[in-house]
């Protein structure tokens, strides 16, 4: 289901919004059974038969799409998602991510250019809770001070985390013996969806993950202050261990696009979260995830080695769930690093891939010499290439085409702009065969016979 309603900041903008439900969560929310009579004005009636409707409905994932065209992809236009408060009781990330949806919404009817660029060149989404169940439990408890577990997990106790398919060990292997790169869960989905372990949360988002072509992605927690990058599961299993990606190049980029504009999370300065925390692996803000310590099973590899969506994970508070009165101030921090962290979405390559006659080919392997992590094309044959600044070989290949190579120079931005078109091998055959043909012809010819 998904439909297009003026609630909370949609009222703001519709043209700009389309509200996505990703799929009911679990638990039934409790009823209070209390009917209020008295006349419902518009906004209340609305509000009461929502909650009726949650009420039989379970809570739900809500996303906030934004883009001059929401609800469809548009070929060449790259999707970009932010996703908070996996764990139900990291309360900032999820505030952040509805005052970013009423910030955009505002500078776009301000006229602000940066902000009409970013809206008009990218589609945006916001899933402000992932967990939304957790999050009530978090903040049912009386007082300022909420215990440090309470509201971590889902309604069954998953931390979901921990909860995503473990690419991680499946990619290791593949390094060491050979074997995929990338889109690691192909032809899975039948398996994903009777494989009991996996949360209805965790579930609703890898469908989204493996059904829009996210180029893009951050995922909000809070406990500690930086920008955690890939791989996140070490490739010994040990605590520690510095873990690298074949894109660690352009993710530490991408960590530092957000850690630089937030001014407590680069000051080297800062003092640890708490006295005898570990942040000996923190550089400039940014920390791979295994060296800073090992997450099997999390959201952000999965993005990675299930999809072409590079997504890091953003630690933005010490305290879990801070008092009211200090939302402000990390608005205030992280609004510039919000809006930057998007807008590194038009960097590296990106293009379409089509047929002699024009048509798309979608699902070829875009592969960059030196780097062992392919992406695909979309649908439209359109593909998105994070890459840093520099020189690369980069090919298109797919099933029963010549492959092509193309040389290109990367800046750091905007994206450089290169498209494929490839020979099907049907068609080179039949050339050759023609061309034989003629020199037979030619040759008969000359000989006389
Ligand atoms: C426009 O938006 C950008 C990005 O958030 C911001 O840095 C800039 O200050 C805004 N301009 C105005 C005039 O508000
Ligand atoms: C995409 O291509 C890969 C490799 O060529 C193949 O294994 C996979 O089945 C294809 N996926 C789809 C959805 O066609
Ligand atoms: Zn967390």
């Amino acid at each position: 289901r998904s439909f297009s309603e003026d609630m909370g900041v949609l009222h703001l903008c519709t043209q700009l919004f389309w509200l996505v439900v990703l799929g009911a969560v679990a638990v039934m929310v409790r009823a209070d059974g209390e009917i209020s009579f008295e006349y419902h004005r518009y906004e209340e009636m609305r509000k009461a038969l929502v909650s009726v409707w949650l009420h039989f409905e379970g809570r739900e994932l809500l996303v906030l799409e934004m883009s001059n065209n929401p609800g469809t992809h548009e070929p060449g236009e790259p999707e970009f998602k932010y996703i908070a408060n996996m764990h139900g009781n990291e309360a900032v990330g999820r505030e952040l991510l509805i005052y970013l949806a009423q910030y955009l919404c505002n500078q776009y009817q301000q006229g602000n250019d940066t902000i009409i660029d970013l809206i008009h060149s990218t589609r945006i989404h916001i899933m402000p809770s992932m967990n939304p169940d957790g999050f009530e439990k978090a903040a049912s408890q009386p007082g300022e001070i909420k215990d440090w577990f309470v509201g971590r997990s889902n309604a069954q106790g998953v931390d979901l985390n921990r909860n995503f398919p473990d690419l991680d060990r499946i990619v290791y292997i593949n390094e060491r013996e050979g074997g995929a790169n990338n889109h690691l869960l192909q032809n899975m989905k039948k398996a994903v969806d009777e494989n009991s372990k996996l949360a209805p949360e965790t579930k609703a988002v890898i469908h989204w993950i493996m059904d829009i072509p996210f180029v893009l992605s951050a995922n909000l927690h809070g406990g500690d202050v930086v920008a955690n990058y890939p791989y996140d599961e070490t490739r010994t299993g040990s605590a520690h261990e510095y873990s690298a990606s074949p894109d660690d190049v352009m993710f530490k980029s991408l960590a530092r696009a957000y850690s630089m504009y937030n001014p407590v999370m680069s000051d080297p300065n800062r003092p640890t979260c708490r006295k005898n925390d570990d942040d000996s692996s923190f550089k400039e803000g940014i920390t791979n995830g295994g060296a800073w310590y090992s997450v099997p099973g999390g959201m952000q590899d999965f993005n990675y080695l299930s999809s072409n969506c590079f997504e890091i994970t953003l630690e933005l508070s010490c305290d879990k769930f801070p008092s009211e009165d200090t939302l402000k101030n990390y608005w205030d921090q992280n609004r510039n690093s919000l809006v930057n962290y998007i807008e590194q979405v038009h960097r590296g390559v990106k293009g379409f891939v089509r047929d002699l006659q024009g048509n798309p080919i979608s699902n070829a392997s875009i592969s960059v010499e030196g780097l062992n992590h392919d992406i695909t094309t979309a649908k439209d044959g359109d593909y998105w290439r994070l890459l840093a600044p520099g020189n690369y070989k980069v090919a298109a290949t797919a099933p029963g085409y010549l492959t092509v190579i193309k040389k290109v120079a990367v800046p750091h931005s905007p994206a450089t702009r290169v498209d494929f078109e490839l020979e099907s091998m049907m068609e080179r055959k039949e050339e050759e065969r023609e061309e034989l043909m003629d020199w037979w012809k030619m040759m008969s010819q000359t000989l006389n016979f």
